[in-house]
């Protein structure tokens, strides 16, 4: 099919399909029989409609294991397969629809580290990072303007040279990150440095795909939030920096239109401003 458009819309029937799905009808959780039945269903037939040749099977087999042999700690290369693959992204959309003015919910991406330190409001991120600095301040609340205090506030971004701490032994464990808490009229602040972006890890399987595929492996700047609140939806997001470069071509299609936001240069010439309120909606 050389239409990049074009979708798959009928799964393609055959004796051994049926075969195989029939063997999972003992399957004693419902779920997992339904999500293997389906899986074995359109990866039958994924290979039908391309005609998978034996060679490329094969080389497909050595794919996945170089991804799984590229895992470790730190490095999670079957996270970034799917987030090329739009897979990360799916996930959260069938799972996070938008609603009644929340926060729109993006992908978390494989560089979250839990345990960053609790920080004072007003703080910097951990670390003391290069970089310009950047206020950011806002409010937690409902999709009513109810602001919600005591709200947990992990944050986390890439270094100026476009590395987060789990990639770089350079880095301290948790430079670039912390959590914050609202107060109890719901606003938050700290401080931390202006976001670069930067291109995702190349030099592994998911980076051989992509120069093999012709795509651009660039993430526009952005930093990372992930908001808690007891009796709310946890919210996992980032907030982009309006007018960056590749902001059209993010390489893991994390950017929504809503959360592209304006880090305003200060008056004063001296760093960045960003104001942010953060909308949760009930548990
Ligand atoms: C990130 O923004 O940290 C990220 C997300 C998906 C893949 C690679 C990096
Ligand atoms: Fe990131």
């Amino acid at each position: 099919m050389d239409d990049v458009k074009g979708t798959m819309t009928t799964l393609i029937p055959s004796k051994l399909t049926d075969e195989v799905v029939s063997r999972y009808k003992d399957c004693p959780d419902p779920r997992l029989k339904e999500i293997m039945i389906s899986l074995v269903k359109h990866l039958h037939s994924f290979a039908r409609e391309v005609k998978l040749t034996e060679t490329e099977w094969i080389k497909g087999i050595e794919f996945v294991t170089q991804v799984g042999q590229f895992c470790d700690e730190m490095r999670q290369e079957f996270i970034l397969l799917s987030d090329v693959l739009g897979l990360e992204m799916t996930v959260v959309e069938i799972n996070h629809g938008i609603g009644a003015g929340e926060t729109e919910a993006t992908l978390q991406g494989p560089f979250y580290v839990p345990g960053a330190p609790e920080l004072p409001k007003g703080a910097m991120v951990s670390g003391n990072p290069e970089g310009e600095p950047l206020d950011v301040t806002g409010k937690i609340q409902d999709p009513k303007g109810k602001p919600i205090g005591n709200a947990l506030i992990d944050v986390w971004q890439a270094g100026e040279d476009g590395l987060y701490s789990s990639q770089d032994p350079g880095k301290q464990k948790y430079e670039l990150r912390g959590k914050f808490r609202s107060d109890r009229d719901g606003d938050y602040h700290f401080k931390s440095v202006l976001p670069k972006g930067y291109q995702i890890p190349t030099d592994g399987p998911v980076g051989d795909l992509m120069r093999a595929t012709g795509r651009p492996p660039w993430r526009p700047a952005h930093l990372h939030f992930m908001v808690s609140a007891r009796g709310y939806k946890a919210l996992t997001t980032h907030l982009f920096v309006k007018g960056a470069p590749h902001i059209n071509e993010d390489a893991v299609f994390g950017v929504k239109e809503s959360l592209i936001q304006d880090f305003k240069p200060n008056l004063d010439g001296k760093g960045y401003t960003l104001n942010y309120s953060f909308v949760l909606s009930q548990a």
